[in-house]
């Protein structure tokens, strides 16, 4: 008798939840600071039905957790699926309509502001603009985007200005674009890539963006084996184009890089002698089946001299770490501190740890907050603090931490400035809310 494993996927704390709630009563331990008004969205994947194997984690039906918190409380608690077109006829609702969507929808990856809507972002699809009760409004195609767009828009905190791109199967494999405050699509912009890869994320400074053109292609044998269309091809090498965010794909300089993948960049900046700096979280090898990873991973400072044409890589952390973030006010320009999670260092899985990771890279020290035992934290944001707007990490920093031994999911609220110190206030969410991936506080 051949034994099989059960998927990790679908397994613990991975495992979808079956329901939509409204919880108003939440346990709270410490203070919510009072400029707190608004909410912490997070999103992941939560399949409504069992789904197809071999099931990958990405593929999910994505749900959204919010927690409000108002007046020093927090207020609230609710949990919706975005309502794609395969989870509005499962629940016998009429789809929003809107475009077609080119890749498999499951709007499970990320959920952003951007000029006053919420929207739920998976990459290569158009985004659903979301009510704050999480109710799924309607899909976005900025009129003429041309093939959906990356679930990592970066809003240039400068310009309000929607800055994207989009991968795909079909040449052109890539398209830069811009949206700007009205929804307009400014910028569309064909790049040259030798063969369609996954490209999760991508970096901006000031005048550039930076793309990230890396081995893991597109290959649907894969799926077969994995449920994810895409196969980690080492022998392809990778590379960094940067382009001018006012040029087109003849401007772009290509940099060769260690073969690596890099998911989410912290940020990138220019320097006054004309280099751009990009901080990664870097893993080696995407392994294959099931597991995300075979490599622990680190962290990296990449320096690309624009005039030399060569790139060099400084080890900031030989561990592993991801779901990169930072004091988003700075993004494209040079920032001091940045925040991960330790990952894959404790076992295969990104939610193996407990512990998070403040870097100062003025000082080159990493400050540690361990949760403790059993008790795993998701990507955490910066909140800026009106109070302290003068200091880089002025603020708390959010986010979703599972306790394992009780079976349930707290969201915990620290100050950015007392990193390794108490939580400033933990709200206890009677139930548990799946691993996911990425969150944002939406201020009212
Ligand atoms: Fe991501």
């Amino acid at each position: 008798m051949t034994m099989i494993a059960p998927n990790p996927y679908l397994s613990g704390n991975y495992a979808p939840i079956p329901d939509e709630v409204t919880i108003t009563d939440l346990e709270t331990v410490g203070a919510v600071p009072d400029a707190l008004t608004g909410r912490y969205l997070r999103t992941g994947p939560n399949p409504m039905a069992a789904p197809h194997e071999p099931h990958h984690w990405f593929l999910g039906d994505g749900m959204i957790h919010g927690i409000e918190l108002r007046g020093g409380k927090a207020t609230g608690y609710r949990n919706r699926w975005v309502r794609t077109d395969a989870i509005a006829r499962a629940l016998g609702e009429t789809p929003v309509g809107g475009p077609a969507q080119p890749m498999f929808d499951s709007s499970n990856t990320n959920i952003v502001e951007f000029n006053g809507q919420i929207l739920s972002l998976t990459e290569g699809c158009y985004p659903y603009i979301m009510s704050k009760e999480l109710a799924t409004l309607k899909r976005f195609d900025g009129g003429t985007l041309p093939r959906g767009m990356t679930a990592h828009p970066k809003i240039d905190p400068r310009r309000n200005e929607l800055v994207g791109f989009s991968y795909g199967y079909v040449a052109p494999f890539l398209y830069f674009h811009t949206v700007d405050a009205q929804g307009t699509v400014t910028k569309t912009e064909p790049i040259d890539i030798e063969r369609p890869v996954s490209m999760h994320d991508f970096a901006m400074t000031e005048n550039y963006v930076l793309f990230f053109d890396q081995p893991y292609v597109f290959d649907l044998e894969a799926a077969k084996t994995q449920g994810f269309p895409f196969r980690w091809a080492p022998e392809f090498g990778a590379r960094v184009g940067v382009m001018p965010r006012a040029g087109t794909n003849a401007d772009v300089k290509w940099f060769e890089s260690d073969t690596c993948y890099t998911f989410h960049p912290m940020n990138a900046f220019e320097t006054a002698d004309g280099k751009i700096v990009v901080d990664v979280p870097k893993v080696t090898n995407l392994g294959g089946e099931m597991a995300p990873t075979t490599d622990r991973g680190s962290l990296e400072r990449w320096t690309m001299d624009l005039a030399g044409g060569t790139l060099t890589a400084d080890v900031v952390d030989p561990c592993g770490q991801e779901f990169c973030r930072i004091n988003e006010t700075l993004l494209g320009t040079e920032h001091r501190y940045g925040y991960t999670i330790s990952a894959f260092n404790d076992g295969p899985m990104p939610y193996d740890s407990t512990t998070i990771f403040k870097h100062d890279f003025t000082s080159r020290t990493r400050t540690d907050h361990n949760f403790g035992a059993h008790r795993h934290p998701g990507e955490f944001v910066f909140v800026g603090d009106p109070d302290r707007a003068g200091a880089e990490d002025g603020g708390w920093m959010m986010g979703l931490v599972t306790n394992e031994a009780e079976n349930r999911t707290d969201l915990v609220i620290l100050d950015a400035q007392n990193f390794g110190g108490d939580p400033v206030a933990t709200v206890k969410l009677p139930r548990r809310v799946p691993y996911g991936f990425h969150g944002n506080w939406v201020a009212d």
